[in-house]
């Protein structure tokens, strides 16, 4: 066992950027960011004092237990919910400007896809609501579809396949806009570790070769050391930056990579950070 020759990774302080103005190349700026619910009966603070940065073309992994935060995280940037205070730029925007652009793709942990359509054309949804105020994706329906791996199944219904093939298909969908930003809530969550282990693997091929910014929310510690570049740690009550643990493995990853010393020494890392979170 490596854990007790555990050298940490260099992690950035959690605050340290907190009265930096926002990083005009980032792809992704929090800057004190606070969330906060409130009920009939009582008010939840998901979120405080959250600042980030997040590169252009950075897969940034979120780990951090139930309650943390993370999925709020995600909807404030997409602008599915406003946050209470701070200040949040996507692609040096506000939220809403991006989302109006269309430049940030969301996949949720249901695929969540029409059954009476079938996968070309629930892929294809996003561009009939647009109805024209969508840009022209470099990539057509179809190509996703081939991208996600699922030639030859575009005229297959929901019922017709696999949760994985589901899955795929909605990726398909979150990227039919061309979004730069792609925001990813435990989208494999569901799934055996088979299936999940061989998308891992597709995810980080269609993120490189579409250049996309991206933040996955994932349970699995070998899954946030797996894809990401950083691994940002959330603590809970409130949700709040613990740490951002840097990966240093290469970035050709086949699954093998795994059984390296360096990635079980990083997964004991973020196994004991998440301990403290
Ligand atoms: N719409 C809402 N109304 C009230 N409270 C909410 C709402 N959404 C989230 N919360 C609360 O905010 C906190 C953070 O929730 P969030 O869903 O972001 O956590 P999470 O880290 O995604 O958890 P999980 O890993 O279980 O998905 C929790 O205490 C949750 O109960
Ligand atoms: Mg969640």
């Amino acid at each position: 066992m490596h854990a007790a020759t555990l050298n940490p990774p260099r992690a950035e302080q959690p605050g340290s950027s907190l009265v930096e103005p926002p990083d005009a190349d980032a792809s992704i700026s929090c800057r004190n960011v606070k969330v906060r619910f409130f009920t009939d009966r009582r008010s939840v603070t998901a979120i405080e004092g959250l600042s980030l940065d997040v590169a252009a073309g950075e897969f940034l992994t979120l780990l951090g237990p139930s309650g943390c935060g993370k999925s709020t995280l995600l909807r404030v940037v997409a602008d599915l919910i406003k946050p209470s205070r701070g200040d949040i730029r996507v692609l040096g925007a506000a939220p809403q400007v991006a989302r109006e652009r269309r430049d940030i793709g969301f996949v949720f942990q249901d695929a969540a896809l029409l059954p009476w359509r079938t996968a070309l054309q629930n892929v294809q949804l996003p561009l009939e609501i647009a109805r024209g105020k969508a840009r022209a994706g470099r990539a057509t329906p179809r190509e996703l579809l081939e991208l996600v791996g699922l030639k030859g199944r575009e005229d297959a219904y929901p019922h017709e396949m696999s949760g994985g093939m589901r899955q795929r298909v909605a990726i398909a969908r979150a990227l039919v806009s061309d979004p730069k930003v792609l925001l990813m809530d435990e989208p494999f969550g569901a799934l055996d570790e088979i299936t999940r282990d061989r998308l891992n693997e597709e995810l980080r091929r269609v993120w490189k070769e579409l250049n996309l910014t991206t933040l996955f929310v994932t349970h699995s510690i070998y899954e946030a050391a797996f894809l990401g570049q950083r691994v940002l740690m959330l603590a809970a009550n409130p949700g709040r930056v613990r740490e951002i643990v840097p990966v240093n493995l290469p970035e050709d990853r086949t699954l093998d990579i795994r059984e390296t010393r360096e990635f079980v020494e990083l997964a004991a890392y973020l196994r004991r950070v998440l301990e403290t979170c």
